[in-house]
C-alpha cells in the first residue's frame, strides 16, 4: 500500500476525554441542491429545468409535489446561512442551477448569477468555505428538447456554463464539483425513467452516462486552464456490492456486475481513462460504443484534486429469486423500469439490517469498505476523499413543545462517521463529511414526504427548527469527536 497513504497529513489530536477524534484537517459539512431548497423557480429570470417539466408529468411525483416554493432558500438564504454558522458547519456544499444562470440553455442571465454571489459573500462572512456542484440535475428544458445528455453538444453547452459560474465567482469560490451523481442523472433517469427527463431508453442512458463523463473531462480542463489553484472534482453515488453468498459463483457475478455498472462505470473512464473491460462486455450490443470519439477517455481522465463519495447503503445481489427483495424505487404512479443497463436475472436480497423511510439499509461498515477500495485501487495520495453525502429520511415527529427527537438520525450520524473514522485510522484519505441535508427538502420523485434534514422545514410557514440530530451535530463539529 506504499504511495496510498498521506503521510503528511497531521495525525488526529488525542482528546483527554474522547479517543475518537478527527484530524485537524477534517472538515463538517451539510449539502443541499439547487433545485431541492431554491423555490423562485420562475423569478429573475429562471426558466425550466427538466425537473419543472418532470413534476408536471402526471404521476411522475408522488402528489404532484413540485420545487416551485420548496424550502424558500432563494429569499432566506441569509438566515439560512446564519443557522449554518450556528450549528458550527465549516463548509456549505451547495449546487448552482443551469437555468438560473442561463435560462433555456442561452445567454447568461445577471440576475441568476447574482444571487449566488451573494450566497457565497454571506458565507465568507460567516467564515463557511462555499463547496459549489455545477450540475446536481437541473438540466434547463430547452437543452433537453435538444436531445439533453444523450445528445453529445450539451456536453460542450456545460463547459461554457462551467466557466460563466467561474467567471463570477472564482475570485471567492475555491472548490468546484462539476457533476453530482452522474449514475442518477444517466441512469436512473434516462433508462429507469424515475428521474426527470423520465425517459426508458437504454442507449439513450448509456449515451447520457457518456456525454457527463465528458461534460465532466471538459469543464476540468476550462476551469483548470482559468486558474490551476482550483480545487476540481466530481461527486459520485458509490455502492459497495456484495455477494449474497460468497461461495456461489452466480452470486459473485451478480455483484460484479452490478459493481461494474454502478462504480466502476463512472471509476474507471475517471481514474483510468478506459471503459472496464468486464462492462464493455456485459453491455455489448447495448450501443455506448457509437457514442465514445477518439480523445474522449483522455478528456474523461484529466487529473483531479477531491473525489466526492456519496454513500448511503449497500446492496446483496444474487441469482436466486429472494422472497424478501429491496426495492428503493419512489411510489410515484408513473411506471419504471431498472435503471441499469443489463440487470438481467440480478435480485437484490433484503437484509436483517435496520432500515429507515426510504427502505434504504442502514450500513455503516459498508462506508469504511467503501473509502478504503476507492483510496487503494483508485485515489491514494493524488486525489482527496470527502464524503459529499450521507444521511437518512425518518418519519420525524413534531413533539407538544415543537422539539424534533430523531434519535434515530442522531445515531445515523454518530455510526457513519465512526465508520469514516476507522476508514481514516486505516489510512485512507479522507478529508471531510457532508450529512444530507442540512433541512427537509424536496426529496425528487416523492416529493415533499421525505425528511433528510437536520433542521425541521414546516412547508406551510418555512419555519425552521433544529432537531436533536443537529443538535448532535452541533456538538460533535465542536469537540472535534464522536
Ligand atoms: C442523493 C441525491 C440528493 C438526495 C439524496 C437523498 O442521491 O444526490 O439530491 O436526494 O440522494
Amino acid at each position: 500500500m506504499t504511495g496510498l497513504i498521506d503521510t503528511t497529513r497531521p495525525a488526529p489530536v488525542p482528546q483527554p476525554t474522547d479517543k475518537r477524534a478527527f484530524p485537524s484537517d477534517f472538515l463538517f459539512g451539510v449539502a443541499t441542491a439547487a433545485y431541492q431548497i431554491e423555490g423562485a423557480a420562475h423569478e429573475d429570470g429562471r426558466t425550466d429545468s427538466i425537473w419543472d417539466a418532470f413534476a408536471r408529468v402526471p404521476g411522475a411525483v408522488v402528489d404532484g409535489h413540485d420545487g416551485e416554493v420548496a424550502c424558500d432558500h432563494y429569499h432566506r438564504y441569509e438566515s439560512d446561512v446564519a443557522m449554518m454558522a450556528d450549528l458550527g458547519l465549516q463548509t456549505y456544499r451547495f449546487s448552482t442551477s443551469w437555468s438560473r444562470i442561463r435560462p433555456d440553455g442561452g445567454p447568461v442571465n445577471p440576475k441568476g448569477l447574482d444571487f449566488y454571489s451573494r450566497l457565497v459573500d454571506s458565507l465568507l462572512e460567516k467564515n463557511i468555505k462555499p463547496w459549489l456542484t455545477l450540475y446536481h440535475w437541473d438540466l434547463p428544458q430547452a437543452l433537453e428538447e435538444k436531445g439533453g445528455w444523450a445528445n453529445r453538444d450539451t456536453a460542450l453547452r456545460f463547459a461554457e456554463y462551467a466557466v460563466d459560474v467561474h467567471a463570477a465567482l472564482g475570485d471567492r469560490v475555491q472548490n468546484f464539483t462539476t457533476l453530482n451523481e452522474p449514475w442518477c442523472s444517466s441512469f436512473l433517469s434516462y433508462i429507469g425513467g424515475e428521474h426527470a427527463p423520465g425517459r426508458q431508453d437504454t442507449e439513450a442512458g448509456l449515451a447520457a452516462g457518456h456525454h457527463l463523463l465528458l461534460a465532466h473531462g471538459l469543464a476540468v480542463r476550462e476551469l483548470r486552464a482559468l486558474d490551476p489553484t482550483l480545487g476540481l472534482g466530481i461527486t459520485l453515488n458509490l455502492t459497495v456490492a456484495d455477494p449474497v453468498d460468497p461461495t456461489d459463483e452466480g452470486d459473485v457475478d451478480a455483484a460484479r456486475r452490478i459493481d461494474g455498472q454502478f462504480n466502476r462505470f463512472f471509476l474507471d473512464p475517471i481514474f483510468r481513462g478506459e471503459y472496464p473491460a468486464d462492462v464493455l462486455d456485459d453491455l455489448a450490443g447495448l450501443g455506448l460504443e457509437k457514442y465514445i470519439e477518439p480523445g474522449d477517455l483522455d478528456i474523461i481522465s484529466t487529473p483531479i484534486d477531491a473525489l466526492g463519495v456519496n454513500y448511503y447503503h449497500g446492496e446483496a445481489l444474487t441469482v436466486h429469486p429472494v422472497e424478501l427483495e429491496m426495492s428503493t424505487a419512489a411510489p410515484s404512479e408513473r411506471p419504471k423500469r431498472s435503471p441499469f443497463p443489463a440487470p438481467e436475472g440480478i435480485y437484490w436480497k433484503l437484509r436483517d439490517l435496520p432500515l429507515t423511510a426510504m427502505n434504504w439499509e442502514v450500513q455503516p461498515e459498508g462506508l469504511t469498505r467503501l473509502l478504503r477500495r476507492i483510496n487503494d485501487e483508485y485515489t491514494g495520495t493524488a486525489v482527496k476523499l470527502y464524503v459529499t453525502e450521507n444521511g437518512a429520511a425518518f418519519d420525524d415527529v413534531v413533539a407538544p413543545d415543537g422539539a424534533v427527537h430523531d434519535a434515530e438520525r442522531a445515531e445515523f450520524l454518530r455510526v457513519h462517521l465512526s465508520a469514516i473514522q476507522d476508514a481514516i485510522a486505516e489510512g485512507v484519505n479522507v478529508y471531510g463529511y457532508f450529512y444530507w441535508s442540512l433541512m427537509d427538502n424536496y426529496e425528487w420523485a416523492w416529493g415533499y414526504h421525505k425528511r433528510f434534514g437536520i433542521v425541521r422545514v414546516d412547508y406551510e410557514t418555512q419555519q425552521r427548527t433544529l432537531k436533536d440530530s443537529a443538535l448532535e451535530y452541533q456538538r460533535i463539529i465542536a469537540n472535534r469527536a464522536l
